[in-house]
């Protein structure tokens, strides 16, 4: 390897798809095979439908004092989002259908793009899987309180918020007991909800997928209760002006809303668990992103047209616009159905976020521990529990726009890689057998890449910094180790 261009012949460097697949045919490091095309639909379902309607459409429909809301033209918020899912959504179904591997984006990236690129996708996936699931455990943490106020009981403040909110309401840590004369504040629910659901996740992959459909059917009849009985109180007037802050509402609404879509891709993790991945993987994908968007666009409509819309910003909208109307009894039903609703999520994105790791640590990019798999349940044991740990840290202690925010824009990056892949990956390999095949290559990852940047653009400034600070972090850590540990690298210097 010699000086400028080895060095940068290194970070380029592309798995082969033939030795991924081989790799994952090693039974003594791959994963086990039990999940069938429904089961990846209803993993979809799971993982999407959550915080983003329960909770974040409220902030998407009123604004705040970072945005201006889209009001009732939420509904064009969620279209525009759904058809950049939708394209992005092609682009995934095509590449694990190719590539079943458990990495994800991450893998798909190191066949296509390189070992560097492929790097800044799995920190990328970070930010989707783990700080994604630090919000919706804070939002979970948010319902449960609220439900429990319902049977008149009052958690302590002190154990369910962020520091953040706990420094503008001086009173909550008066209350708090003091250690050393320092306030203990942190949100107990949701380090509770997450250490318990790592739990499950350790045990074994059927299990979890067995508990996530029971919550799915759940989240989809309270879902169901909410339009039918949401209907009787629909307002028209409500729905005027549909727009109330113009281009700039809708624009910052779908770049909201975006969280609600984040899911359908966690699909591909499980690509190595699945029985038949390369007919399953594509229905699992685009059927759960169809259905979702139906979901939402009814739940939409009905919403908007039962309270006006600069009343939603609440933590609990759903639950809000039943009250209005004086349905407190259906209101509790939809704060239960949340709380299972975020449940549902939590558990699909702690599926996903130690399957990327356990796919980087088997590439030598991150330390060999995060690669085992547990003999008796055939997990990615050790993988799991540390993103337990990660996210518990982080949401004792973070709030739930700020980790949203950062969520949607890492996501939005994995998601133009993977669009960009495709297209890589068609020119350097056609000959590849493809189980599903992106239509009209390339203009449906081109516009999956225009749609991300509209959404990307639609976020705050704050973001953006936040997620450059984060890219920085994780360049330096694949220099001080993926770079040196990488297997594909020593194999490559072994080999030649
Ligand atoms: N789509 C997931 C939710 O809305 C992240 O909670």
């Amino acid at each position: 390897m010699a000086g400028t261009d080895g060095y940068l012949k290194n970070l380029a460097r592309r798995k082969s798809i033939q030795s991924i697949l081989d790799e994952s045919a090693d039974d003594s490091r791959s994963l086990k095979r039990v999940l069938g095309g429904f089961d990846l639909f209803m993993l979809g379902i799971g993982g999407i439908i959550g915080a983003g309607i329960f909770a974040l459409i409220g902030t998407a429909a009123a604004g705040d004092s970072l945005r201006p809301g889209a009001g009732p033209s939420i509904i064009i918020s969620i279209i525009l989002t759904a058809v950049a899912c939708l394209f992005c959504g092609l682009c995934y179904a095509e590449f694990a259908s190719m590539v079943p591997i458990s990495g994800s984006a991450y893998t798909y990236a190191y066949a296509s793009l390189g070992e560097l690129l492929a790097w800044i996708i799995g920190w990328d996936l970070l930010l989707e899987y783990a700080v994604g699931n630090i919000a919706v455990a804070v939002s979970w943490s948010g319902y449960f309180v609220e439900f429990l106020r319902s049977f008149g009981l009052e958690f302590p403040r002190y154990l369910a918020v962020d520091w953040v909110t706990a420094a503008k309401h001086p009173e909550i840590a008066e209350a708090a007991p003091k250690i050393f004369g320092t306030p203990v504040i942190f949100n107990l629910p949701a380090v509770f909800i997450v250490a318990l659901l790592t739990v499950v996740l350790t045990l074994g992959i059927k299990l979890s997928s067995r508990f996530n459909m029971t919550m799915v059917m759940i989240k989809l009849a309270v879902l169901a209760f909410f339009v039918c009985v949401g209907a009787f109180f629909v307002d028209p007037a409500n729905w005027k002006p549909f727009a109330p802050n113009g281009w700039a509402g809708i624009q910052s609404g779908a770049a909201i809303f975006f969280f609600a879509f984040i899911g359908f891709d966690a699909v591909s993790t499980a690509a190595e668990e699945t029985r038949n991945p390369k007919k399953d993987l594509p229905v699992g994908i685009l059927g759960s992103l169809a259905f979702a968007t139906c979901a939402y666009l009814l739940v939409a409509f009905i919403l908007t047209g039962m309270i006006p819309a600069k009343d939603l910003n609440t933590a609990e909208p759903l639950s809000v616009a039943m009250r209005v109307v004086d349905m407190n009894w259906a209101a509790a039903i939809v704060a239960f159905g949340s709380i299972v609703a975020h449940t549902a999520v939590l558990l699909v994105f702690q599926l996903g976020q130690p399957r990327i790791f356990f796919s980087m640590a088997r590439d030598g990019l991150l330390p060999k521990g995060l690669a085992k798999v547990h003999p008796k349940f055939k997990t990615p044991y050790v993988a799991t529990i540390i993103a337990g740990v990660f996210v518990a840290a982080g949401a004792a202690v973070s709030s739930l726009e700020e980790m949203a925010d950062l969520c949607n824009i890492g996501t939005l990056a994995a998601f133009v890689i993977v669009c960009l892949g495709i297209v890589i990956l068609r020119a350097k390999e056609p000959g590849r057998q493809r189980a599903f095949r992106t239509p009209f290559v390339p203009l449906v990852p081109i516009l999956g890449i225009l749609f991300c940047f509209f959404l990307i653009l639609g976020l705050p400034k704050l973001a953006w910094i936040r997620f450059a600070l984060w890219l920085l972090v994780g360049l330096v850590l694949y220099f001080i180790f993926g770079f040196r540990k990488s297997r594909l690298r020593t194999e490559m210097e072994n080999g030649s």
